[in-house]
């Protein structure tokens, strides 16, 4: 085991822990502990340091365990998964699976993270992963379509993501077109789906979930977007049984996916979806343009009124106009 998940192991009570005690459990000296305590604060995390009482974190982490993850599975998603590794420290997990799409079928593998050093978010950004302060999770899976039946894909995993957070009691959560996941106008969550394959099929996909639960101030303070997390938002949930419902319902919406496509889950898409009816701003490639969101269609495609016209979009961004 990695000596700084060791370390996260023994404060993950929130409980204070003497150099001394943690000197003794790790069978190293305190001065590798404060080393190591500054390690893990550069990857973010808010740990304090008293004197007279040692270390803590600012608050108790339930770490991940895949035993208890796989334990809470349904028996169909059971049946579909082929592995399910789950990482201390990665770069990136969707990353991950593409690397080993390269060499191996990655179809039904899961891979989790309790820390992402380079995770990635949409449009080339990074997304902020500190130790156990999220769910960062990818699931592999292969359709046997060219790339283009895939466009809808991303929203699908949207739905899956609503479906795990309400069936934790989740409720105050909805979705943003593509796929964020919003808690008013704070991003809670987001979706990364990575496509590999040829044009005619059939085609790999690594679809990356990331979910804010609760991120520690210096982490937040990187990001460059309203943003919230599940604690701020008033929930505590277990992150194993998140983890768990998300495996569940992403396998479940992609073998509904494989059967009808988007169609599937398109309505249920719009009763999450909370920005229709309003001005937006869409950023796709480098335009940019003002409309009203009208919806999507069956497709999954942004139907925008611009200056009286109805206009597609399959790609890009938006942004609420408060204006508006
Ligand atoms: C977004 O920008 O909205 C998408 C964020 C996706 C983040 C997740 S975390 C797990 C997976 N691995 C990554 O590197 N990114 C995705």
């Amino acid at each position: 085991m990695d000596r700084r998940e060791r370390l996260l192991r023994s404060l993950a009570d929130g409980r204070f822990h003497s150099g001394q005690s943690l000197a003794a459990t790790q069978g190293v000296s305190r001065t590798v502990i404060w080393k190591q305590i500054q390690q893990l604060a550069e990857s973010d995390l808010d740990v304090y340091a008293v004197r007279g009482r040692g270390y803590r974190l600012a608050q108790p982490i339930e770490l991940l365990d895949a035993g208890a993850i796989r334990a809470q599975l349904a028996p169909s998603t059971a049946r579909r998964l082929t592995a399910l590794e789950l990482h201390f420290q990665i770069d990136s997990t969707n990353r991950r699976l593409l690397e080993l799409a390269a060499v191996s079928a990655i179809a039904g593998h899961v891979c989790l993270a309790e820390f992402q050093s380079a995770g990635r978010g949409r449009r080339g950004r990074g997304w902020v992963s500190p130790p156990g302060s999220g769910i960062y999770l990818s699931l592999g899976w292969s359709f046997d379509a060219p790339p283009e039946s895939l466009t809808g894909l991303s929203l699908a995993a949207g739905v899956a993501a609503l479906r795990a957070l309400r069936r934790l009691q989740i409720d105050a959560v909805g979705l943003k077109w593509p796929n964020d996941i919003v808690v008013g106008e704070r991003k809670l969550g987001g979706i990364l789906i990575e496509v590999r394959g040829e044009t005619t099929g059939p085609c790999t996909v690594a679809a990356g979930v990331g979910v804010n639960v609760e991120l520690p101030e210096r982490a937040a303070r990187r990001i460059d977007q309203p943003w919230i997390d599940l604690a701020r938002a008033g929930y505590r949930p277990s992150r194993n049984l998140l983890a768990a419902a998300l495996i569940d319902e992403l396998v479940r919406v992609f073998s509904e996916y494989e059967e009808r496509g988007f169609a599937a889950c398109a309505e249920e898409w719009r009763r999450y979806d909370c920005v229709t009816g309003r001005m937006v701003r869409l950023m796709s490639g480098s335009y940019t343009l003002t409309g009203r969101m009208l919806g999507i269609d069956d497709s999954g495609a942004l139907l925008l009124s611009v200056d009286g016209a109805v206009r597609r979009f399959t790609t890009g961004e938006i942004s609420l106009r408060m204006d508006a």
